[in-house]
């Protein structure tokens, strides 16, 4: 077994209070900010520039670089928006962070508000997570109670205010531009690109958006430098990271590892598969990066590394599914999601994803007829590509990956439901009613 684990970001959530400023200062925290307060704010973007940070929300975009897009010559005040939206399917990294750390999130915000010049940021979580909400208001509190926030930080005459703003629950409001609107009080839905909110983000100034888990990173690397940062991790992935793991391993969790670690070594991390049972297909990044197989169990778990198999890191949230899992079921529950939670605002993806989801629930229910995987892959060519955001790109990767993988399951379908071909019971987690395992339309 492999003993890769780095914990940084994970390392005080065994602790016992870990959420509160007396302990979180106790693990050393804080520190990052006192020394961020010590240099220019271009010292620090630099920093974390040179550190080669990349956006743990999904793209992996250089966060540093990301900062120095603000034009610090337009007069209009700049903003930092947190993104904690966390709403793909298997992600479920950010909300455990914020529930057993939100001072690590709270310091990321004031020393990367201080970098772009800002004096306002939001934190904006999904609202469903009424818990970490309020643990990161109360850290957020305790933090202007100690004169970390507010006016004149630490002495040093830097200001920030931090807003936490709950949204409503939907998963478009994660993509950038809809959670900006969602912030003005407008309908959730992407905005135009050009331009990009470091131009005009919100209320058309200069705004950074950053995930939960990038921003949360940035104390660290204040803290104990971007050569120790840069020690982690691969040639173009630096660094560590959160891995969800979730499914049919024997220890689901949080394994926070180096970039490139491999899939195979995060599943021995994690207990392997549960026992008596092989691995039949997994996601590297959440629902919306095409699944993969066993034959690519030791990919490099990096952002390069993945794209080389044809799939993407995304917020590395790994299901994980053994032999007993229906393909055709998992399938249809994911395009559900999509086809719930597309906005609506373009066509492909709004009416595409309706379709697929009725195409998927035929094969479901064995009454697909001859020619319906291509029917379903003809779908997928009208959606792809021809969609206003990339929410539609994620409902088509994971139809695309599984008739690529598992074409002749789909077949099945064109005569036997899923359930007779593959038992749903087997495959359950926990001891579930028959009539909850049987499905209908
Ligand atoms: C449909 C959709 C949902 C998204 N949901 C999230 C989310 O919940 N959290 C997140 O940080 N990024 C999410 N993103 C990516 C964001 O648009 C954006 O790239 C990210 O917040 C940038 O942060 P980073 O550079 O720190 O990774 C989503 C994108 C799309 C298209
Ligand atoms: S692709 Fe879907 S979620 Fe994105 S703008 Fe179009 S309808 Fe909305």
């Amino acid at each position: 077994m492999t003993d890769t684990l780095t914990p940084v970001l994970t390392r005080n959530w065994g602790q016992p209070r870990s959420w509160v400023l007396d302990e979180y200062r106790a693990q050393g925290g804080y520190e990052g900010l006192k020394k961020a307060l010590t240099m220019t704010p271009t010292e620090v973007m630099n920093e974390v520039k040179d550190a080669n940070l990349r956006g743990r929300g999904g793209a992996g975009f250089p966060t540093g670089m990301k900062w120095s897009f603000v034009p610090q010559d337009n007069p209009n005040p700049k903003y930092l928006v947190v993104n904690g939206d966390e709403s793909e399917p298997g992600t479920c990294k950010d909300i455990p962070l914020l529930m057993a750390s939100p001072h690590t999130l709270v310091e990321g915000v004031i020393i990367s508000s201080y970098a772009i010049n800002a004096h306002t940021a939001f934190i904006y979580i999904r609202g469903e997570v009424v818990h970490p909400i309020r643990r990161v208001r109360k850290a957020v509190q305790e933090a202007y109670d100690a004169g970390l926030l507010g006016k004149d930080i630490l002495g040093s005459g830097y200001d920030l205010d931090v807003i936490v703003h709950s949204g409503a629950g939907a998963y478009i409001c994660g993509e950038e531009t809809a959670l900006l609107n969602s912030l003005e009080g407008l309908r959730g839905q992407p905005r135009l690109r050009p331009p990009f909110p470091a131009v005009a983000g919100l209320y058309a100034s200069p705004t950074v958006v950053n995930n939960v888990e990038s921003i949360s990173t940035v104390p660290s690397i204040l803290a104990y430098g971007k050569d120790w940062f840069t020690s982690m991790g691969t040639e173009k992935s630096k660094g560590f990271t959160i891995y969800s793991l979730s499914g049919h391993v024997a220890h689901p969790g949080q394994y926070e590892a180096p970039m490139g670690i491999t899939m195979r070594e995060l599943i021995d991390l994690a207990g392997g598969i549960r026992e008596g049972h092989q691995l039949k297909f997994f996601t590297p990044g959440g629902s919306s990066t095409p699944i993969l197989t066993p034959d690519a169990l030791d990919t490099v778990m990096d952002f390069e590394g993945l794209a080389a198999a044809g799939t993407m890191l995304g917020t590395k949230a790994m299901q994980i599914f053994d032999e007993t899992t229906s393909i055709v079921r998992t399938t249809r529950r994911w395009v559900e999601f999509y086809k719930h939670e597309s906005c609506g605002k373009c066509t492909p993806c709004r009416e595409g994803t309706w379709w697929l989801a009725q195409l998927l629930a035929r094969f479901e229910e064995g009454t697909a007829h001859e020619g319906d995987v291509d029917k379903l892959l003809s779908v997928c060519d009208d959606i792809t590509g021809k969609s206003f955001c990339t929410l539609a790109e994620g409902a088509v990767a994971c139809v695309t990956s599984a008739v690529r993988n598992f074409r002749e399951e789909f077949e099945v379908g064109y005569h036997t439901p899923a359930w007779e071909y593959l038992p749903y019971a087997k495959s359950a987690l926990f001891p579930v009613a028959q009539d909850d395992l049987e499905v209908r339309a």
